[in-house]
């Protein structure tokens, strides 16, 4: 499989860098003012998904009504509030073994490609100091989200490959299925056993970046 990679497809929140905790943490912040109280468990069923997808189902643990333009406002102020937890993101934010592993991946001909749900994604892979690697970035606000396989395809499409050529990185469940539902090879990040559907997991980046710097030397 690996003789084939082309495009190695990334996932950013909780793969590059350590977001999904500001996400959760301005999610619990907002939840806790209409008097939700968001259990850490709850966390993996908000991984991957869109802002909106994100607060319906905060919602659905809550028996009031909320109007459209009340939702609206929700999406805007957990959104301002986690612009302000990661407002001071720099290049050390980025997961131990980042830097190296994309540097590598460029140095050998692979092209990189970055498949988040979020719409803060490209500025905060500036912040990263990382955007110079990806050739492509597929806009969340064109596809339908995860775990629909579109955000995947689309770079694929994009180098004109096939899914044998790409290789998916992820750390949420519903980022596994869309990596699956495209057909390519999945690497899930995080706790060993808590993505069952990866095709292999790794507890952490720079464990994967060990693995596939060996394997492609
Ligand atoms: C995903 C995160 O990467 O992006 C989710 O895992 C988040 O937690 C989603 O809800 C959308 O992010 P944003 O920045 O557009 O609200
Ligand atoms: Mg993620």
């Amino acid at each position: 499989m690996l003789s084939d990679l082309k495009l190695v497809i990334f996932d950013l929140d909780g793969v590059l860098t350590e977001t999904s905790r500001q996400h959760f943490k301005a999610w619990q912040t907002l939840a806790a003012k209409y008097d939700i109280d968001l259990d850490p468990s709850f966390e993996v069923h908000l991984k991957g998904v869109s802002r909106k997808a994100s607060l319906d189902k905060i919602l659905s643990l809550s028996s009031r009504h909320f109007t459209e333009a009340e939702k609206d406002a929700m999406q805007a102020e957990k959104n301002a509030h986690y612009q302000q937890l990661i407002a001071n993101f720099s290049k050390e934010d980025c997961f131990e073994g980042a830097h190296e592993l994309l540097h590598f991946l460029q140095k050998k001909g692979i092209h990189m490609a970055l498949a988040s749900a979020s719409k803060n994604g490209p500025k905060l892979i500036r912040a990263l100091e990382i955007d110079r690697y990806f050739g492509y970035v597929a806009d969340p606000t064109q596809h339908p989200g995860k775990p629909a396989p579109d955000l995947f395809l689309a770079p694929m499409h994009h180098y004109g490959l096939t899914p044998n050529q790409c290789l998916g990185v992820e750390d949420a469940v519903a980022g596994i299925a869309a990596i699956k539902a495209a057909n390519m090879t999945a690497i899930g990040i995080g706790e060993l056993g808590s993505l069952p559907e990866a095709d292999a997991e790794y507890t952490t980046l720079a464990d994967f970046a060990q693995v596939i710097m060996k394997h492609l030397t």
